[in-house]
């Protein structure tokens, strides 16, 4: 009787560890990449310029080695390899970026480039002959030259060639691909319109961020549209945006650090999300305020952030099926002005200290996302661990380890709606003013070989048994 009953119990504890081990059926594992730092032929078959071209080769100084994308992991002659990558991995998915430039070389729709057209249409056949689904990301971070000489994000106009190249995506790789990016990580590339050290380096601080942000959302708005009216009945895809934050977590459990915290969230998130993924729509209300009582103050006859109209307000918001999520880390921070003037940092009134790689932040920003914006499926379409490389990265095996039991705890504990995860990166790769020195890679590639030869590191074998069994192992517990 007391057997049984010890039997039992151990039964019990046993279904439960698998039931909170266990990643929900349907759960979708890969990896992620970007065109530009990994495809390497820069100028080959008809592609363009684009801005990340240009700053790499006119700004050797900003970048750690002087290196470039001109070859990178070469996948644009090595993605076969690629695919056989993922596949050992038991990928569901690849997420990976299509370079506008490639495509359509002027940005323009005068030259659609056949070679270009035709590389990606192999990856994504490759991708699904072996059981992988495409996860596209339209824009990460390489506007095509031609489209920065009229000034990229920050003209307007820039929403009317993006919704024509995203005509020109979906009407040639539409019929395969079903899940949709358009723009990665805007916080991050809108910089490039606010200081030199970062494409296309256009120090307007505080304003140019702001219009490139305006132009973003507008841009995404009608992409959107232009599925869901012309292509999703034949296509029956989804499209959405992913956004990043390094979770901000208060430095003290004082009201102003608190308030700090939302802050940040606001400034860094929210200024993309709030006009797509609430009821409300538009600007989230302590960003309109603070940078218009800044322009106010600094005199200007109108805001640096640019207005919505209502008839836009209602155009954006909803226009997304899902939520793409990124996250690396957790930042302090602490409430006061800091920054050169005028920035988003100074609008934001938030003092950022120290940073530290922990589970927590990432399940506190999934429960942040599913409560501001409710009622969308949520996509983490990056995560991952920085380190200088060792095929035996334990270091980033617990990582992964760590941050996936956080993203378990956030859907069994908390229900947060996460339904994907793709790891970065799926391969060392060039990482933007880094260089090659910081190593995201379940993949190492040695970028000395001319083959860059691809060799699996032992957080690649972890992440193929767990996208295997969709289970996080034991030591969890
Ligand atoms: C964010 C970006 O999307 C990606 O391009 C970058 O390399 C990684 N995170 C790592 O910083």
């Amino acid at each position: 009787m007391r057997l049984l009953t010890v039997f039992t119990a151990v039964l019990v504890v046993a279904s439960a560890q698998t039931a909170t081990n266990q990643f929900p059926e349907g759960f979708m594992f890969g990896a992620a990449t970007a065109a530009y730092q990994i495809e390497g032929a820069w100028n080959e078959d008809g592609k363009g310029e684009s801005i990340q071209d240009y700053y790499f080769h006119n700004h050797p100084e900003l970048i750690i080695g002087g290196v470039t994308g001109d070859v990178a992991c070469d996948s644009y002659h090595r993605y076969q390899e690629d695919v056989q990558m993922l596949k050992a991995l038991n990928a569901d998915v690849y997420r990976f970026s299509i370079s506008w430039p490639r495509v359509l070389p002027n940005g323009d729709l005068d030259v659609i480039n056949q070679a270009g057209i035709d590389y990606y249409n192999n990856l994504i056949n490759e991708l699904l002959a072996n059981g992988i689904q495409p996860l596209v990301t339209m824009y990460h971070w390489d506007l095509p030259q031609a489209l920065q000489y009229i000034g990229g994000w920050s003209n307007e106009l820039m929403a009317e060639y993006f919704v024509e190249y995203a005509r020109v995506l979906f009407e040639n790789y539409g019929d395969r691909v079903k899940w949709w990016i358009t723009f990665n990580e805007p916080a991050v590339f809108v910089n490039g319109y606010a200081t030199e050290s970062a494409a296309p380096s256009q120090p307007a601080s505080g304003i140019g961020d702001y219009l490139a942000t305006h132009t973003i959302v507008k841009a995404h708005a009608r992409v959107w549209h232009l599925y869901d009216e012309q292509f999703r009945a034949a296509q029956n895809g989804s499209v959405g945006i992913t956004l990043n934050m390094d979770w901000p977590a208060a430095l003290t459990n004082s009201t102003e650090d608190e308030e700090a915290g939302e802050r940040a969230r606001q400034f860094q998130m929210g200024i993309f999300a709030h006009p797509i993924y609430t009821q409300d729509g538009d600007y989230p209300a302590v960003v309109r305020q603070l940078v218009d009582a800044n322009s106010e103050a600094e005199g200007r006859p109108r805001s640096r952030l640019p207005t919505f109209t209502q008839e836009e307000i209602e155009y954006i918001r909803g226009s997304a099926d899902f939520f793409g999520m990124n996250h690396y880390a957790t930042t302090y921070v602490t409430s006061g002005v800091t920054g050169e003037s005028p920035s988003k940092t100074r609008d934001s009134a938030v003092i950022s200290s120290s940073h530290e790689r922990n589970p927590w932040g990432l399940r506190n920003q999934l429960n942040w996302v599913a409560n501001q914006y409710p009622g969308y499926p949520i996509i983490i379409s990056e995560n991952g661990y920085a380190n200088a490389g060792a095929l035996n990265d334990t270091d980033r095996i617990e990582y992964f380890t760590a941050c996936l039991g956080a993203v378990l705890e956030a859907i069994n504990t908390d229900g947060v709606p996460v339904i994907g995860y793709a790891a970065w990166s799926l391969m060392d790769d060039l990482e933007w003013n880094w260089g090659f020195i910081l190593k995201y890679g379940l993949y190492e590639v040695d970028f000395n070989s001319p083959n860059r030869t691809r060799t699996p590191k032992e957080s690649a074998g972890f992440m193929a048994e767990l996208f295997s069994s969709k289970q996080l192992p034991d030591q969890y517990n």
